[in-house]
């Protein structure tokens, strides 16, 4: 299953949840890939440390896409192995946003999707992460994808954001991606202002949005993963949030 967890606002926990769900799936025994679109690179670091800058990275993939050259180099070319057996990273780096503008004129927005293709038979699950934006990645993300998760926390909530992006995903599976499918909003952080929060998810649900259970609780230990570039499951694998990740990742179908 391939799977992009999207949405334009930035600090949502799309990077955190795409290491966590990804490291879980691994853990469980599915060859998972980690394609992160990101420029700030927060999922590359998350999972692959800060030692050291990994030499291929998906900007020289989309690089390549530019070029003409006659032997292209294939997409297993960027992908790197992670500490973590069977969790797989195709990293960010900042020259992704040189590279944006270009690879907009030219109309690459398939090439993504084309090079998942033939990678089909090697992973089992591919999580991607996404820019806090709705832009040439974001929706090379969104055409490449089957299933959209939606994180979405109570700070400074506004429904007309989340409207804007259903919309705009309504918009790509129209034009671009008939397979797309909502796969649900998964609450981050929910701790932080239950009781506004308890109101917008009813309204939400009432107008017939899947909002997946349970909802993510903030933790200290989210912050400490980070800090050690390791995934819940391997770091805290008892601890209250790692259990509401592993219940969030079997609500998944794969
Ligand atoms: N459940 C949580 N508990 C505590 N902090 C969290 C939690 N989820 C995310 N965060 C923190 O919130 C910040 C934003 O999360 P991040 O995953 O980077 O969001 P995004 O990728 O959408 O910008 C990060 O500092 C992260 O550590
Ligand atoms: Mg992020």
């Amino acid at each position: 299953m391939r799977r992009v967890i999207f949405n334009q606002k930035g600090g949502v926990g799309k990077s955190t949840i795409t290491c966590n769900l990804a490291a879980i799936s691994a853990h469980e025994g599915l060859r998972t890939l980690v394609i992160d679109l990101d420029s700030q690179a927060n999922t590359t670091y998350d999972l692959l440390g800060r030692a050291e800058e990994p030499d291929s990275t998906l900007a020289d993939f989309f690089d390549q896409v530019l070029s003409f050259r006659l032997h292209q180099r294939p997409l297993s070319d960027f992908i790197h192995a992670s500490p973590f057996p069977r969790l797989h990273v195709m990293p960010a780096s900042r020259a992704l946003e040189e590279l944006r503008g270009k690879l907009e004129s030219r109309y690459k927005i398939y090439k993504l999707r084309e090079a998942l293709d033939e990678l089909a038979d090697d992973y089992d699950a591919v999580y991607m992460d996404t820019p806090p934006a709705l832009n040439f990645y974001t929706r090379s993300a969104l055409i490449a994808a089957e299933r959209c998760l939606i994180p979405f926390d109570c700070d400074d909530f506004s429904r007309h954001a989340l409207y804007d992006l259903l919309d705009a995903l309504m918009e790509i599976r129209e034009d671009h991606n008939p397979e797309l499918t909502i796969e649900g909003i998964i609450v981050n952080q929910y701790n932080a202002r239950a009781n506004v929060l308890r109101k917008a998810v009813d309204e939400l649900e009432s107008e017939g949005h899947s909002i997946l259970r349970p909802y993510i609780t903030a933790s200290v230990k989210v912050k400490e993963a980070h800090d050690r570039a390791t995934p819940l499951i391997h770091l805290a694998p008892r601890h209250k949030v790692t259990g509401q990740y592993r219940e969030l990742f079997s609500a998944l179908d794969g």
